[in-house]
């Protein structure tokens, strides 16, 4: 099967929504966002998902929604923070995308996020503890399971995507991607 979506994986408050919404629009693919799928299809959000049912309920939710979405064309998919979590997630997006981590650092990730209380899994006294220590234990995480690596930490949105449309030569010259 010819691989044609860009899956943008990555921690909480990298920017994948935000870079993958103006990178879809610039390459004229559609996006979507697998928390706001879950979202939509739950009817509430996921600080409650989280507070009714727990983590573990949330992550099937999780795998539920990629296990449809991950068969769509042309898409750039926004992934939660933790879809990495389960590596069946991965293989299935794997599938029909090429799979980029947006890399920041805790201190970026801070900032982008420090005022932001819609992340159940940082809400504590210490957020950017919080971010550290996570961030520590996914780290390789999503490293490995990354086709690409793009770092986020103090470059705007705009020079982001830049460097992931120049990479087109890349993806064309890889095994099965399609960019077109
Ligand atoms: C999570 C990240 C969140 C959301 C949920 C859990 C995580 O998505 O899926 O709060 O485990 O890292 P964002 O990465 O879009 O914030």
């Amino acid at each position: 099967m010819v691989k044609n979506n860009i899956v943008l994986i990555g921690f909480m408050g990298c920017g994948k929504t935000t870079i993958g919404t103006k990178l879809a629009y610039k390459l004229k693919y559609s996006f979507i966002d697998s928390d706001k799928e879950i979202e939509s299809h739950s009817g509430t959000n996921i600080n409650q998902i989280f507070d009714m049912y727990g983590e573990a309920y949330f992550r099937k939710l999780e795998n539920e929604v990629i296990k449809n979405i991950y068969k769509l064309h042309k898409y750039v998919i926004a992934t939660g923070g933790g879809i990495i979590k389960n590596k069946s997630n991965i293989d299935l997006l794997k599938q029909n995308g090429i799979i980029l981590y947006l890399k920041a650092s805790a201190s970026c990730i801070y900032n982008n996020i420090k005022d932001d209380e819609s992340r159940p899994l940082l809400k504590t006294d210490n957020k950017i503890l919080a971010i550290e220590n996570l961030l520590s234990q996914r780290t390789e995480l999503y490293t490995n399971y990354s086709d690409l690596i793009i770092d986020v930490d103090n470059r705007t949105v705009d020079e982001v995507i830049d460097e992931i449309i120049k990479m087109r030569d890349y993806f064309e010259k890889s095994s099965s991607y399609s960019w077109t």
